[in-house]
């Protein structure tokens, strides 16, 4: 995919529904007794391996338009043994989370996923899980998937996470379901808690204090009708692409803002962004707001501590806007970015360079410096986006206030959590 420099964007988007969201309405609509629709249903690879995944147990699940699924819940212990792998594809939250939930029902199965899933760590679910009672190994004792589970009964344990991961956390949360006792989760900073929301609203015991959650098993899951908001991690490619293209103006319609999902809309908004939350409301326990984003003159940040897993995703699109915002910006305490589905630190700092950037990585994030001129520092190049979809998009974001000609190597890979991110952006 060949990109160039654009004037402004303008206009309004609709972006598709959350990941999150979508896989977590998937696999606990899985367990429930009933039937839930899913209305914004995200239809991204990752999401589809999901819905295969639980179809392979036995589940039905059906299409009823091109975003709207129906799930015919089996309840808790309902699943089939699946006759083969389990396989994850590219997403290290089905392969997570659905761990937990397998290892907790008793399915005997082996799980799996691509190349990077195959380098992605999973001791950090293997460790909590196995301290409940869980027969969760990995096959190649390497820490990593294939991960073999066998069948076990569970029970509770206080777990304190090293790791701020919503994956960690719902993992054991999935699990908790099928203890024999209480079990509560805490973390350093508080990361995504989609998984809280929705158990909530399903009837779980289930209660969140701080960064604490505990869970009483025992409770009936009910289905609920559930519609997704927009993917604000999607969404924000487009608030990027606004901020750093002179004259742009755009609204971008019914997008999530979950707090433990919106710090780029802080950090955006702490650079100096003209961005506007509109039409605020509440659907199935998230919030949701339209989102008006202008070109402005930003200035450098600094990024770290709590507010990392609320924009980690954002990361590498932030350090993008960040060479063309006035200054430096400093972004820490995110090592996690090394372990997604690239080395995020290495590929950031090597393509912004390429494109001209001033990037300095560290281990736990980067170091970047602008003058924030326009015309831009930044210049086209070959884009090494490993078949990272967040990198794809970052980088044609970039791409898109540079000098010159800028190629994405791998644009399929998108299709990850966006597969109409392309038509998207040339509409608007
Ligand atoms: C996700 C959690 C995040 C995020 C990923 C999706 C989720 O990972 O990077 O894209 O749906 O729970 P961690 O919570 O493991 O950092």
């Amino acid at each position: 995919m060949i990109i160039e420099r654009r004037n402004a964007i303008r206009g309004e988007i609709t972006v598709p529904g959350d990941k999150s969201i979508s896989h977590r309405a998937i696999m606990l609509g899985s367990v429930c007794e009933g039937t839930s629709r899913i209305e914004g249903f995200l239809n991204g690879a990752d999401c589809i391996s999901t819905m295969n995944c639980f179809r392979e147990m036995g589940v039905d699940i059906e299409y009823d338009g091109e975003t709207s699924v129906v799930v015919h819940g089996v309840g808790l212990h309902g699943l089939k043994k699946p006759d083969a792998v389990l396989y994850c594809g590219n997403s290290g939250t089905t392969t997570r989370i659905m761990s937990g939930l397998l290892c907790g029902a008793g399915i005997d199965c082996i799980i799996d996923g691509d190349e990077s899933i195959r380098r992605r760590p999973m001791k950090r679910i293997i460790t909590p899980l196995s301290m409940m009672g869980a027969d969760i190994t990995s096959e190649r004792d390497n820490g990593c998937a294939p991960l073999r589970i066998g069948t076990t009964k569970l029970h509770g344990i206080c777990y304190d996470s090293p790791v701020a991961s919503a994956q960690v956390k719902s993992s054991i949360l999935m699990a908790a379901l099928y203890a024999d006792s209480e079990t509560s989760v805490s973390e350093p900073a508080l990361s995504r808690d989609h998984t809280e929301r929705m158990l909530m609203a399903m009837g779980a015991d289930i209660e969140a204090k701080g960064k604490t959650v505990r869970l009483d098993p025992g409770n009936t899951l009910y289905a609920q009708d559930i519609t997704v908001p927009g993917d604000i991690s999607s969404a924000a490619y487009f608030m990027g692409a606004a901020l750093i293209i002179p004259g742009s103006d755009i609204l971008i319609r019914n997008v999530g803002i979950n707090p433990t999902r919106s710090g780029i809309i802080d950090v955006f908004k702490d650079m100096g962004g003209k961005i506007e939350l509109l039409d605020k409301r509440v659907r199935n326990k998230e919030e949701i707001a339209d989102i008006r984003v202008r070109y402005s003159e930003l200035k450098g940040t600094e990024i770290g501590g709590d507010v990392i897993p609320t924009l980690i995703d954002e990361l590498p699109l932030i350090a993008v806007v960040a060479s063309r915002a006035k200054g430096r910006t400093v972004i820490k305490d995110a090592s996690e970015l090394k372990v997604k589905e690239s080395d995020r630190i290495a590929l950031v700092a090597g393509n912004l360079r390429a494109m001209g950037g001033d990037i300095i990585p560290a281990d736990d994030g980067f170091i970047i410096n602008s003058t924030g001129d326009d015309p831009g520092e930044l210049r086209g190049a070959v884009i090494d986006d490993a078949k990272d979809h967040r990198i794809a998009m970052s980088f044609t974001v970039a791409g898109l206030a540079a000098r010159g000609e800028t190629v994405i190597e791998n644009p399929d890979c998108v299709s990850i959590s966006y597969p109409g991110f392309f038509r998207d952006i040339m509409e608007l």
